[in-house]
């Protein structure tokens, strides 16, 4: 968490890691990583540091269903540092409004071009009820679709945090720009979602990710993601003989 070193994937040894962080609990694939890391252990060992292999498996993992591709400048070195608390203090509440947001990304060097193109990665994967449950308790959140809040009731029972739900339901596996569609149509699952249509700036950004077609790489929210994400990917990394490429992307050397 102190930048894009690799520190997420070590495991907690006297002191419990970024990865047993609540936010950080639904990260799983760990072992794509290792595999990756072990083959080129074999290869090259030493040279290709863990920050490196996550930067191009996401990148890679983008591409598969769907979605832009980007260039990954190579070279990170991985961190040797994993605290618990930094995910907390670092990472974004799904709870945050738009200020909050735009706080956390400005922090990092993020714009709101960053934030609302980057949040459009909402339109894969699972959320559990928990992150979002206060919207739908009656009464619902009036900046989410009442039928919405209905169907999400129906899997998300009060008190209950093991259920996931698709956060891009029909298409939670391809990466596309429906997320831009569900945010006008009060579909955005977090308030951070919610929260990114009530400023002007962002409202600008969605329209063009709206605009975009999704068939065509070239389109502006494709072009738009693969830059933000090369920005992300270079968010205080470590080179040079600063940090070190580690053996086994859980343990330090
Ligand atoms: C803007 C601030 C953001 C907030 C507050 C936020 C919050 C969340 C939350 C609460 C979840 C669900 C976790 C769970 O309950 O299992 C989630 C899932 C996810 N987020 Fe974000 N997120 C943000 C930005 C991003 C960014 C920048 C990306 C990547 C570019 C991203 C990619 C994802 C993906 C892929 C998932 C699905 C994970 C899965 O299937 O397990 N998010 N996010």
């Amino acid at each position: 968490m102190q930048g894009c070193d690799g520190s997420v994937l070590l495991n907690s040894t006297n002191q419990d890691a970024e990865k047993d962080a609540i936010p950080n609990l639904s990260l799983r694939g760990f072992q794509v990583i290792d595999a990756a890391k072990a083959e080129l252990e074999k290869q090259c060992p030493g040279v290709v540091s863990c920050a490196d292999i996550l930067a191009l498996v996401t990148r890679d993992a983008v591409d598969m269903i769907g979605g832009p591709v980007w260039s990954v400048p190579m070279g990170r070195r991985d961190g040797v540092i994993s605290l618990k608390k930094d995910a907390l203090t670092n990472l974004p509440s799904p709870f945050a409004s738009f200020e909050q947001l735009k706080s956390s990304f400005i922090k990092k060097g993020l714009n709101v071009k960053d934030l609302v193109v980057l949040s459009g990665a909402h339109t894969i994967g699972t959320s559990h009820c928990g992150s979002f449950a206060s919207r739908i308790s009656k009464p619902t959140d009036p900046s989410l679709a009442e039928s919405y809040a209905t169907k999400l009731r129906i899997k998300c029972k009060p008190g209950d945090n093991k259920s996931l739900v698709e956060m891009d339901p029909g298409s939670f596996r391809t990466f596309d720009n429906h997320y831009y569609i569900n945010l006008r149509r009060k579909r955005g699952l977090f308030a951070s979602d919610a929260a990114l249509v009530t400023d002007a700036e962002a409202n600008s950004f969605i329209n063009s990710a709206l605009a975009s077609s999704t068939s065509n790489s070239t389109s502006w929210f494709f072009t738009e993601f693969g830059r933000s994400m090369e920005k992300m990917g270079n968010i205080d990394i470590l080179t040079g003989n600063a940090g070190q490429v580690r053996h086994h992307c859980a343990l330090v050397n």
